[in-house]
């Protein structure tokens, strides 16, 4: 079956056109997955604001919604979809309505049932998805797994005992992952979003140069908590002021990613592996915003396979705000029944 997929949650507007085969382990074939990013937009910001987001996707949806058409059409690849999925939560409200919205004329023009999908189920299945137009078997995995999901908004550990039964183990008290490393790259004075730009720094640092605190890192639980080590920072900073100004500035931000970045990395790899071992689990999953981050994936595959766990880990196309995985999350939702209804809701749950 063909789904068309809308997702317009934060920043990014995305739609795109899957294949599903259904099965136990559902194949998905990628059509087409456009994303039109606002990051340039929010940039000067230095964060997004939610009624710039609605004002751009409103914009933008038409004009990718057109774009697929022709994409599609260049290939000789038929417009017809069976299902609409829209992501209906969590998110921003103001942007969240403007894709429900648009699904909701779509699905009356076109006469196609439309469904509501939960945006960190999306992530959840990005794993799933194979590279763009290409049809490939899905890779078998076994459970239980323990899922990683870190993003700008969300830190939660999950135990999944199948792709359609799971268990919320912990989250973040404060702070999410994603959201630490926007503020610390804010106070570093890099631009937004934080997160690839505090990578790409701590690169050229120590990780070792400050010992900045590991929230929870002991504590016999899933929780995680973030806000306790963007403070560190700020202090840091605060009695350190030639490290962002004068000859020493360059080595001593780059040493200060670096630290933080090891800091924030040793308490989420710890504790997927500390639940890995408690639940014997058969499987890793890390996905999410943060799951672009080179060093947390090459940390948390080698955690994976001191645990004897497989590790999955998307597409790096997958792991930022995109539709495909939202056809797929939509997919599942009606695999599993469930039903969510058609109203923007920003804290909906996993
Ligand atoms: O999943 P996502 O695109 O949006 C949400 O659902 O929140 O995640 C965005 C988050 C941002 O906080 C961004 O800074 C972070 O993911 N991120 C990264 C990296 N790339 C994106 N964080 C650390 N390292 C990265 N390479
Ligand atoms: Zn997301």
């Amino acid at each position: 079956m063909n789904v068309l997929a809308i997702e317009t949650s934060c920043d990014e507007t995305g739609i795109a056109l899957l294949t599903i085969t259904p099965s136990a382990l559902p194949k998905a074939i990628v059509r087409e997955n456009l994303v039109a990013s606002q990051i340039k937009l929010h940039r000067e910001f230095g964060g997004v604001v939610p009624n710039l987001a609605k004002r751009e996707h409103i914009k933008n949806l038409p004009i990718l919604f057109a774009r697929l058409q022709k994409k599609l059409r260049a290939q000789n690849i038929p417009f017809t979809f069976d299902m609409i999925a829209v992501t209906v939560g969590p998110g921003l409200e103001p942007a969240l309505w403007t894709g429900i919205t648009f699904a909701q004329a779509l699905a009356k023009e076109y006469k196609q049932p439309l469904i509501g999908a939960n945006h960190l189920e999306g992530h959840l299945y990005s794993f799933l998805l194979p590279p763009l137009q290409k049809k490939i078997t899905p890779p078998k995995i076994q459970f239980p797994a323990i899922a990683l999901i870190v993003s700008g908004g969300h830190t939660i550990l999950l135990k999944m005992d199948s792709l359609v039964k799971w268990k919320r183990l912990g989250e973040t008290r404060d702070d999410a992952a994603g959201e630490a490393f926007d503020k610390a790259a804010r106070m570093l004075e890099l631009p937004y979003p934080g997160g690839p730009e505090v990578e790409k720094l701590a690169k050229l640092g120590d990780p070792h140069a400050v010992e900045f605190p590991r929230p929870m890192l002991h504590e016999k639980n899933y929780e995680f908590s973030f806000s306790g080590l963007k403070t560190s920072v700020l202090y840091y900073l605060r009695d350190h002021p030639e490290l962002l100004k004068g000859a020493r500035a360059a080595k001593g931000r780059a040493d200060i990613a670096a630290s933080f970045q090891a800091a924030a990395l040793d308490v989420l790899v710890a504790k997927t592996a500390r639940a890995a071992r408690e639940f014997d689990a058969k499987s890793i999953i890390l996905c999410g915003g943060v799951a672009s981050n080179n060093a947390l994936r090459m940390r948390l595959r080698k955690a994976a396979r001191a645990e004897g766990c497989a590790f999955f880990v998307p597409e790096r196309r997958y792991n930022t705000d995109n539709a495909a995985m939202i056809g797929l999350a939509g997919y599942m939702a009606t695999v599993r029944k469930k039903r969510y209804p058609f109203r923007a809701n920003g804290n909906l749950e996993i």
